[in-house]
């Protein structure tokens, strides 16, 4: 087994799996986004790989920095090469599936995953100040496209409410600043700040005004003028939102139904992601509905049968709710089911 995980490396290319340029190429002339689902686990991949499958839809698995200490890195390659198996078995003859590092914050981090079978990374360099972003991103291009592996990179801030900085216009990215960072570094895909931000708490209730029907907080509207900003300047470069859940309701009403308490969780509406994802948005991120998907279904199922101990029969349902999570932001949201290119 040691010597096996001593292979010195393993190119993304023998485990099945595709880098994103020809589905992003793809995505933004077809006006529609590539689903980019953040995985920690084994229901989570089973629920995304089978959404994909179904929908015929090209998918980007995520792997946060988190994700990989949680779950094993060696464990993780195999999953991904697991998925493509999986994809094949349920007849899919000629998946796309991306194997993703999420928010990589230092070359080696990027390189390793390189190394053990990663097709995509993001060096994510966007709190540091501009020329260090653009040096850091750069040498992380260079190591990549070695193995002809794609990188995402990051310009603008994307804040979370917890530093009081949520969706402040002073953070967005600059379009006259993209252009720049574009070629100096050669990354193949940017990710902008627009509003968006991580979680699912992502405005406070003082950003948002209350839908008077519903009673529900309405959030602040995207930054559409920043992204055609970008657009203008980059026309046709594959432009990547992060922080895109869009918090159902319906699943947070469950968990806290159920035992849980969420106050004031607020999302990105499904309107505005519909609407970027015609435009050169072309992978949108979604990783909290997923999470909010699996823990509403587990509660319920606890709830509602406090004697069950076997974890397939919570866990199975958590599996179902995510799945059918992942179609509806697939063919609902993104547009991206029937898009295979074979
Ligand atoms: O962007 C962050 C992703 O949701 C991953 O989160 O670092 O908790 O795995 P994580
Ligand atoms: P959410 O927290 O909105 O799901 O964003 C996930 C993300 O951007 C992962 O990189
Ligand atoms: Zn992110």
């Amino acid at each position: 087994m040691h010597k096996l995980i001593q292979k010195t490396m393993v190119s993304y290319k023998e485990l099945g799996l595709v880098n994103t340029r020809e589905m992003f190429a793809k995505a933004v002339n077809g006006g529609y986004a590539i689903p980019a689902f953040n995985f920690n686990n084994m229901e989570q991949l089973q629920a995304i790989v089978m959404a994909a499958v179904e929908t015929k839809s090209p998918v980007i698995l995520q792997v946060s920095k988190g994700a990989r200490n949680y779950a094993n890195q060696t464990l993780l390659r195999y999953m991904a090469e697991g998925a493509v198996g999986y994809a094949k078995e349920m007849g899919c003859e000629h998946p796309e599936i991306v194997l993703h590092l999420d928010h990589g914050d230092s070359f080696e981090l990027c390189k390793s995953c390189i190394d053990m079978g990663f097709s995509s990374v993001m060096i994510d360099g966007s709190a540091l100040p501009y020329e260090e972003n653009v040096a850091l991103t750069k040498k992380v291009v260079e190591y990549a496209h070695q193995y002809d592996v794609t990188v995402e990179g990051e310009l603008g801030v994307l804040a979370g409410v917890e530093d009081e900085v949520a969706a402040e216009e002073s953070h967005y990215t600059k379009p006259e600043e993209v252009v720049d960072f574009v070629t100096k570094t050669g990354c193949d895909s940017l990710a902008i700040s627009i509003g968006t931000s991580h979680g699912a708490f992502k405005f406070t209730p003082e950003q948002c005004t209350v839908d008077p029907e519903t009673g529900r907080l309405l959030p602040p509207p995207l930054a559409f003028d920043v992204l055609e900003g970008v657009e203008k300047q980059l026309p046709g470069f594959p432009i990547v939102l992060h922080g895109s859940s869009s918090v159902p309701q319906e699943e947070v009403d469950t968990i806290n139904a159920n035992g849980g308490c969420l106050k004031a969780a607020v999302g990105i509406p499904e309107e505005q992601l519909r609407k970027a994802a015609k435009s050169a948005v072309c992978k949108i991120n979604i990783d909290s509905d997923s999470r909010l998907a699996m823990t509403a279904a587990i509660r319920k199922t606890l709830a509602e049968k406090p004697a069950e101990f076997d974890p397939r029969k919570y866990l199975g349902p958590a599996r179902d709710n995510m799945k059918k999570l992942y179609i509806h932001k697939i063919v609902n949201v993104l547009g991206s089911d029937n898009k295979l290119i074979h």
